[in-house]
């Protein structure tokens, strides 16, 4: 079977620039990406392509090409979900906060939401594809809503995880290491639904790079990928704080095991800490999983790559705290960056986040500059996390246009995402403007630690 008509459900992060590949790719396949949220699809369809919802660098030259051609984005949902022959379901699926599994369980109403409304709608056969990140074993929950609540037409369901990361999503997903695609191998219905995506992807991926297997093993690969990633972090991050103390510096130790062939040299970035919207949620996720098998110690095992994580947070923030005479009550900290890393506009799990919450609650008078990450955002973010009213975020914390205006007059700055642009920030300009002494606190091993001494800083990088 070819399939003539996409539709993705979920204009985010994962949905949006994976369906603008995937129609600048194949030309003749008409891609609809729909939405609920109003707003997001009226950016999406900004006729200035830079107003586009998510900032990914590469991102609004695929749009420009593609968007009004083969690719649509809408809020019908129900008119894309009639039309199309398979459907991307890319909604989010947060960590639970409430009932059963409350912060560690995968929150699954906007998925079972989809399945419902799918039934409801699709009056032929419809090849569903799982691209958020969800439990082993979601895909059976999906077929049987579909299955008892539908119209009699049959749904094929498969599992096509995303492994793409933000700020190199383009390129990821143009040239992915691998694209995995779960399905029910054991039916010739099943296969076909394989065939069918894996001909999708075979308009720009090599057959070589395209794996099929059972949908439980392609949902748990995903899990399993993001534990191995995220433990890379917390592992690096756990000798940080033993170089501190012992006078090695984290970035030769990771130079040096990194060479190893058998270790590689990627994911060994010492920083503040992980975050992201997949992480933290994966690792809870599979904790979660793995106890509800009775598996504790594997529980436990994957449990400390998160509690390093949050360690790593708070000791960054204590230190500013301590090195600043104990107190930071009135003083100025600006803080450079708030996206969970470079090239993002994305927010979701900052470490910026959880430092500037621990310095608030030190009345510490803390300044935002983020290149790509509205004012809006940040107080939504602090509000979201609920340790002081609205009204008290607003008057602790503000948030400023330039780098400079973070930093002038301040008592210390922390960075906190590796934006290029710090880098070439005129450092001495800061440093003349700060109060003195002027303590620079590098959250992600940024900028050259004896070239900023000698500017004159109090200079903290962590992991030396
Ligand atoms: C991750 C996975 O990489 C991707 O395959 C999956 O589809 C989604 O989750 P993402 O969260 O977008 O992608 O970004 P990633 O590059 O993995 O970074 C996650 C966090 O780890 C960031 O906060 C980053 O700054 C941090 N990190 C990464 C480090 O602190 N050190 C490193 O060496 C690498
Ligand atoms: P991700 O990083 O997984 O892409 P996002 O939160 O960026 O997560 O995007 C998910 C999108 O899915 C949001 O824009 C949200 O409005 C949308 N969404 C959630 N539930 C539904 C639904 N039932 N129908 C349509 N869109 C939905």
């Amino acid at each position: 079977m070819k399939v003539k008509n996409i539709c993705c459900i979920g204009a985010g992060y994962v949905g949006g620039p994976t369906m603008a590949i995937i129609a600048q790719k194949s030309p003749e396949i008409r891609v609809t990406v729909v939405d609920i949220n109003e707003k997001r699809i009226a950016a999406w369809n900004d006729p200035d392509v830079e107003k586009i919802p998510i900032y990914e660098p590469g991102l609004s030259e695929v749009v420009a090409e593609a968007r009004g051609r083969n690719l649509f984005f809408s809020t019908d949902v129900d008119a894309a979900i009639d039309a199309a022959d398979m459907i991307f379901i890319s909604v989010n699926t947060p960590t639970k906060t409430y009932g059963i599994g409350k912060g560690m369980a995968a929150d699954l109403k906007y998925i079972e939401l989809c399945a419902r409304q799918i039934a409801r709608v699709a009056t032929s056969d419809k090849i569903i594809v799982e691209k958020s990140t969800l439990p082993v074993r979601t895909a059976e929950a999906l077929k049987n809503i579909l299955d008892n609540t539908g119209n009699g037409v049959n749904f094929q369901i498969l599992s096509n995880p995303e492994f793409l990361a933000e700020g190199t999503a383009v390129a990821d997903l143009q040239m992915p290491d691998r694209v995995l695609i779960g399905g029910d191998l054991d039916t010739e219905a099943g296969k076909a639904a394989v065939q069918a995506l894996v001909d999708v992807y075979g308009h720009w991926v090599t057959a070589d790079n395209i794996l099929t297997t059972n949908v439980w093993s392609s949902e748990l690969s995903k899990l399993t990928a993001n534990a191995f990633l995220a433990q890379r972090v917390s592992s690096i991050n756990a000798m940080s704080e033993l170089c501190e103390k012992t006078g090695a510096d984290v970035n030769e130790v990771a130079k040096a095991i990194g060479m190893d062939s058998r270790i590689g040299p990627k994911f060994l970035k010492a920083s503040v800490g992980f975050g992201g919207s997949c992480f933290q949620k994966d690792i809870l996720n599979l904790v979660y999983i793995a106890k509800s098998f009775g598996l504790q110690e594997v529980a436990d095992y994957w449990e400390q790559v998160i509690i390093m994580n949050d360690h790593q947070k708070r000791r960054f923030a204590e230190n500013i705290v301590r090195t600043l005479y104990n107190t930071v009550s009135g003083k100025k900290i600006a803080m450079l960056g708030w996206a969970f890393k470079k090239d993002t506009n994305d927010t979701r799990e900052s470490a910026a986040i959880y430092v500037a919450d621990y310095l608030l609650n030190e009345r510490a008078e803390v300044v935002v500059y983020d290149p790509k990450v509205t004012k809006e955002q940040i107080l939504a973010d602090l509000d979201y996390l609920g340790s002081r009213s609205e009204a008290e975020n607003r008057e602790l914390i503000t948030v400023v246009d330039t780098a400079y205006a973070a930093t002038r007059e301040a008592h210390a700055v922390a960075i906190l995402t590796e934006w290029d642009a710090f880098v070439a920030l005129d450092w001495d300009h800061i440093y003349k403007a700060m109060l003195k002494p002027a303590f620079l606190f590098d959250g992600r091993r940024l900028l050259d630690k004896e070239a900023l001494q000698a500017k004159g800083f109090e200079f903290y990088a962590i992991g030396s």
